[in-house]
């Protein structure tokens, strides 16, 4: 199987990243991920990639063509699908266009529920019973792209902010794998 080439955006811990990574070494996963680019430079991720050998870029955001480096980058590795996992910069409409390739996105909520950010407290703060983890595709409407898949669960009364961030990262491993699958499974 001819697998198609990936790019991971991070900002952080990388969990996601490193849940992918794993998904990427079986031989029928459709991608392979090629590199991972990072806005922060203290990104803990960055060693998953460097674990794997996997190339990384550390880009310096302030530089108002960021977004170009970026692309360069992305077409000399002939990149086909960009997967922000926990990216937390905005991409522009702009890098949208020009990049014309599959970005995915994956959220820790139900969207179209609490898009943006402090998912959890608002989660907690609206005594909801069920949340989970959704992964869409990027469009220029934050949080608002089509949804590929979600994974949810129910809150006990018990769960505090940290439980239910640990309840829905620990689905994202499962959600944004699949979504992979399912997205490559009609090409
Ligand atoms: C993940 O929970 C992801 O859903 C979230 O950041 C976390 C990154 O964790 N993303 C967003 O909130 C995007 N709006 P990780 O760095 O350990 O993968």
């Amino acid at each position: 199987m001819v697998k198609k080439n990936a790019c991971i955006f991070i900002s952080g811990f990388g969990s996601n990243l490193k849940s992918l990574i794993r998904s990427s070494r079986d031989p029928v996963f459709p991608i392979k991920i090629n590199l991972v680019i990072t806005n922060n430079p203290n990104a803990q991720g960055i060693l998953h990639a460097k674990k794997y050998s996997i190339p990384f870029l550390i880009i310096n955001t302030r530089r108002r063509d960021y977004e170009n480096i970026i692309l360069r980058e992305i077409n000399k590795n002939k990149i086909s699908i960009i997967c922000l996992a926990g990216y937390m910069k905005i991409i522009s409409k702009r890098f949208i266009f020009n990049a014309k390739k599959k970005i995915l996105n994956i959220h820790p909520s139900l969207l179209p529920k609490y898009k943006g950010l402090n998912t959890f407290e608002k989660v907690v703060k609206n005594k909801e019973k069920k949340t989970g983890c959704t992964v869409h595709y990027v469009n220029e409407k934050l949080d608002g792209g089509k949804i590929i898949n979600q994974k949810s669960f129910y809150i006990n009364k018990e769960d505090n902010i940290n439980v239910i961030k640990e309840k829905t990262q620990k689905l994202e491993y499962k959600a944004f794998p699949e979504a992979i699958v399912k997205i490559f499974r009609y090409i």
